[in-house]
């Protein structure tokens, strides 16, 4: 039996929607006394190195969620091997996993993460980086609510 999942979320810039993700399923993992190992990334380099934006660390940090030491990096091909489930956020995140997936032969498909609340209903996360606080505080209760279910399914 393996010991624990692994677990990536990505996004476009690795710096709103799929840190938070990150944050939140670390956290709740932590609660539930599930030993995991989760990560982050994003399929642009525009961001890589920097700290969560500031919108998404003040969000989860009203609801208790420290992400301060989360940096963007880049999602690469060896995470096909290295995790045992890929999220993605929206629909073109799916797209270019997916196209990358399929051009080094691998066969760990990504899967967006709103179908673990709505299957097959392949709904995006949307991108809150151009848009208000609001929009992220709209991010975080998507991504609680779908979380939760990946508790459950990895109980
Ligand atoms: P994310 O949001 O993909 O949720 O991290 C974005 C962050 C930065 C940009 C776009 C989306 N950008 O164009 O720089």
């Amino acid at each position: 039996m393996k010991e624990f999942e692994k677990i990536m979320f990505v996004c476009l810039g690795n710096i709103c929607r799929s840190p938070m993700a990150h944050g939140i399923f670390r956290e709740k993992a932590k609660n539930a006394g599930l030993k995991v190992k989760v990560e982050s990334s994003g399929t642009s380099a525009f961001h890589v190195g920097e700290h969560a934006d500031s919108r998404s660390i003040s969000t989860l940090q009203s609801k208790g969620i420290d992400i301060m030491d989360l940096r963007s990096r880049l999602f690469v091909a060896s995470d096909f091997d290295d995790f045992d489930y890929i999220f993605t956020m929206d629909s073109s995140n799916q797209f270019n996993v997916t196209e990358m997936a399929k051009k080094g032969n691998h066969s760990n498909l990504p899967e967006m993460v709103m179908n673990l609340s709505f299957p097959n209903e392949d709904i995006s996360v949307p991108d809150p980086y151009y848009g208000g606080q609001t929009g992220f505080e709209d991010v975080f209760q998507m991504l609680d609510g779908a979380l939760d279910e990946l508790i459950e399914k990895l109980r």
